[in-house]
């Protein structure tokens, strides 16, 4: 796991964007648990990142495709569609990701 941001930096209901190993990651605070997904949107490959965020959906600020933050799984119009999704965490020493370094 890399460390990519200190402890408790992402509040509760936010999301922000980290570049690792050259690819676009969001990681997001839903009610302090702590998920991760590959930011580019499959539509039109734009950053998910600040989109408006309703319990675990996330809604593209480009067009308002909408991904399950938990599972990546995209939502509408196409079927077996995900993004990647990566195991983070919230440690007394930071947030982690589980990626390779
Ligand atoms: S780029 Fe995300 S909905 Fe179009």
């Amino acid at each position: 796991m890399i460390k990519i941001a200190e402890r408790n930096s992402i509040k509760n209901g936010q999301s922000k964007q980290f570049e690792i190993n050259n690819k676009k990651i969001t990681v997001f605070n839903i009610e302090e648990n702590y998920y991760a997904l590959d930011s580019l949107c499959v539509h039109q490959d734009r950053p998910i990142t600040n989109g408006k965020i309703t319990n675990n959906i996330i809604e593209c600020p480009s067009h308002s495709w909408h991904y399950d933050i938990k599972t990546g799984k995209l939502l509408d119009y196409l079927n077996n569609i995900k993004l990647t999704t990566y195991n983070v965490k919230n440690t007394k020493n930071g947030i982690y990701i589980d990626i390779e370094a």
